[in-house]
């Protein structure tokens, strides 16, 4: 292992979410093999690997997930949610030439059940996503996790069947245009116990 944490850290800063795509520019199957082995080597419990994919390429089937994002987006209005949900674009969603479903069973979640950990799977299935997005990001393509829908929307556009979870639609294309960076918080740090300051940092 010959990598360097600044080339690490280089790769981590460079993976942006990106909310405008290049429609025009597709991946190659080679590309999208790679991103997904990338997703598969992924920490998991028990090595159970609760992750299967869904990869989206179709646009009837990309216009009607726009359509659950619109709906999502009605709902939170509708509930009293934060107006600014009103002019969020989600043009995306139909821009991106590539949409990758992860989902995961929940049954493969490891021993968590046992001592009220049931999130196992859902933890495997964030680590593979965060795999998928950073080996993407080496391929020079620009991603967004998605998870802004009803599930019970989604669920019948892609077929997932009833015992799966989704743990997000990944947005995956050639940015259009600039995409600023998310300021990032100092860190909150404790030394031994919660809410005793780590000083040292
Ligand atoms: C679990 C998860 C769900 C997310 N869902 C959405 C989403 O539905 N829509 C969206 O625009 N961004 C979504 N994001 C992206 C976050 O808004 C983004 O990561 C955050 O603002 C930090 O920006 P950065 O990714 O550019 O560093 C999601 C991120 C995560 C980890």
């Amino acid at each position: 292992m010959t990598m360097k944490f600044a080339d690490l850290f280089s790769l981590l800063e460079a993976r942006k979410s990106c909310r405008s795509f290049q429609s025009e520019v597709l991946l190659k199957p080679e590309e999208i093999k790679m991103i997904i082995n990338a997703g598969r080597q992924a920490p998991n419990p028990l090595n159970q690997q609760p992750w299967s994919f869904v990869v989206i390429t179709a646009d009837e089937i990309k216009k009607k997930l726009r359509q659950a994002g619109e709906k999502a987006k009605q709902a939170v209005l509708d509930n009293g949610g934060p107006g600014w949900v009103g002019g969020f674009s989600i043009d995306f969603i139909e821009e991106a030439p590539l949409v990758i479903a992860v989902l995961v069973d929940p049954r493969k979640g490891g021993l968590g059940d046992y001592f009220n950990q049931p999130a196992g799977s859902i933890q495997a299935g964030s680590a593979c996503m965060l795999n998928m997005m950073l080996a993407v990001t080496t391929l020079g393509f620009g991603t967004l996790w998605f998870t802004f829908f009803d599930p019970a929307e989604v669920r019948p556009i892609i077929s997932v069947p009833d015992n799966l979870e989704i743990v997000g639609l990944l947005f995956v294309g050639k940015v259009a245009g600039d995409v600023p960076s998310s300021r990032r918080r100092d860190p909150v740090i404790y030394a031994d116990h919660f809410g005793v300051d780590y000083e040292s940092v």
